[in-house]
């Protein structure tokens, strides 16, 4: 993610290709998507425009789900919402026969509206609301992740209100440095997620004499665009140990919710390698005879999408600056996290030119509002597009209107074919629920 995590040399357009299967360049028709022409879409619905495969979505749950398989392990995924909560996406794991993991009545609702039961739809959070509880318990939803002793007691108080039993796992903080960046880092003691393991055996003993709570066991989630097994392997032993200590106290523990976070390729170095990651899972929770769950976001949809987008001029500056007719609100990344995205541009014939250095901007009044910097990209003249790369997780999901930017649209490509699933939002509808006194 952040510059500071990789430090091999920046990938070329060849390079970026090489590492992405689902992109091809045909003579004529430029870069093409699932089988789609980029310049299609862009033809038809202008740009920017988010672009969403279906096919790579199943491809990496299907790629998941093998690797637990090969390690004979039954992992219910629950796609984190957060990630992407576009319906057709939900829809695309429900179909998959993935759950969900949300974190507000808002993703709730869109799980729900996508069609996954909510019987299938975990809730995770530091602050879930007392009305966003009712609103669950109401609908019969799976699991709560409980993040701290104040949450277990409103939610024993909400649930015998509500005449109903909450089924509850209690989040674990491991102290964990996931090795990723400080903003998306969560399972380090300093950070305000979860429950200290110290204080995990006597809430659990207190959650299981509670009224409205059913607490069956534990969850941890140490944060996203994880590389490495490593800290995984790190937390899961501590996770299992805790297991341990609460069966020791007559205690029933049977789910472990292993979280998400599983990083991906933003550069061309591989993703995180997900035969080590169920080896690892395997290997330190997989004879606690829980049922387990993961909770990812990121891998499954992150490669799956691009932001399309044309150059609305070059300026000369002492530098080359393109400037995009997408910003930093549209895809939010590179500014808050210093993100790295590959560009590629659409156009065959500018695969082959001289490429130097610019940096590819957008037109919103910030500094910030820098996509690269001294990227190594042909002559774009102003039309040209290009496709900003990985951005399905936690790009359109991250997009304002700052500026009086209307929202882009959004398409979904499926079988070779593309579909529109949001369109472009219209100007007067910026303001159209605002009250003019
Ligand atoms: N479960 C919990 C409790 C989470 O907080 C998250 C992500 C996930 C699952 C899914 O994590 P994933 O598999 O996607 O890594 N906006 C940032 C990422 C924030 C992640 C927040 N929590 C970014 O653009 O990098």
């Amino acid at each position: 993610m952040a510059d500071a995590v990789f430090t091999g040399p920046e990938p070329d357009l060849a390079d970026l290709l090489a590492a992405r299967p689902a992109f091809a360049v045909h003579a004529q028709d430029g870069l093409c998507f699932e089988g789609v022409p980029l310049n299609a879409i862009a033809d038809q619905y202008g740009t920017p425009v988010w672009v969403y495969g279906a096919g790579s979505m199943q491809a990496r749950y299907a790629a998941l789900q093998a690797a637990f398989k090969a390690q004979s392990l039954d992992v219910h995924i629950h796609y984190a919402v957060k990630a992407n909560d576009h319906l057709a996406i939900l829809s695309v794991f429900r179909q998959l026969g993935a759950g969900a993991d949300v974190v507000s009545q808002g993703e709730f609702l869109r799980a729900q509206r996508a069609g996954i039961a909510p019987q299938n739809i975990v809730y995770s959070g530091v602050g879930k609301a007392a009305t966003e509880i009712e609103a669950a318990l109401a609908q019969g939803i799976g699991q709560f992740n409980v993040e701290s002793a104040e949450e277990l007691e409103m939610l024993s108080t909400l649930a015998t209100h509500a005449g109903s039993t909450a089924s509850v796992v209690l989040r674990m903080n491991p102290d964990v440095d996931a090795g990723t960046h400080a903003k998306i880092t969560t399972g380090l003691a300093e950070n305000k997620f979860g429950i200290a393991a110290a204080d995990i055996p006597e809430l659990y003993a207190r959650a299981a004499n509670l009224p409205g709570i059913s607490v069956r066991g534990l969850a941890l989630h140490i944060g996203s665009q994880i590389l490495s097994p490593e800290p995984y392997a790190t937390a899961y032993a501590k996770a299992a140990d805790m297991v341990r200590t609460l069966r020791g106290q007559g205690l029933e523990v049977t789910v472990l919710d292993l979280g998400g976070g599983i990083g991906i390729g933003y550069h061309d170095e591989p993703g995180m390698n997900l035969a080590a990651f169920a080896a690892v899972v395997k290997r330190e929770v997989g004879g606690l005879g829980v049922q387990l769950l993961m909770e990812p976001g990121r891998y499954l949809v992150g490669p799956a999408g691009l932001l399309l987008a044309s150059v609305v001029l070059q300026k000369q500056a002492g530098k080359r600056f393109v400037v995009l007719d997408a910003a930093m609100n549209e895809l939010m990344r590179p500014a808050l996290y210093e993100a790295w995205h590959g560009i590629l541009p659409v156009g065959a014939h500018l695969f082959h030119g001289a490429a130097t250095p610019a940096d590819v901007v957008g037109p919103v009044c910030e500094s910030a509002d820098c996509f690269a910097k001294d990227r190594a990209l042909p002559d774009l003249s102003p039309g040209a597009r290009v496709a900003l790369l990985d951005a399905g997780a936690y790009g359109a999901v991250m997009s304002s209107s700052y500026n009086a930017r209307p929202r882009a649209a959004s398409v979904l490509v499926a079988n070779g074919q593309f579909h529109l699933i949001t369109p472009r939002q219209r100007l007067e509808d910026l303001w159209a629920d605002e009250i003019l006194i």
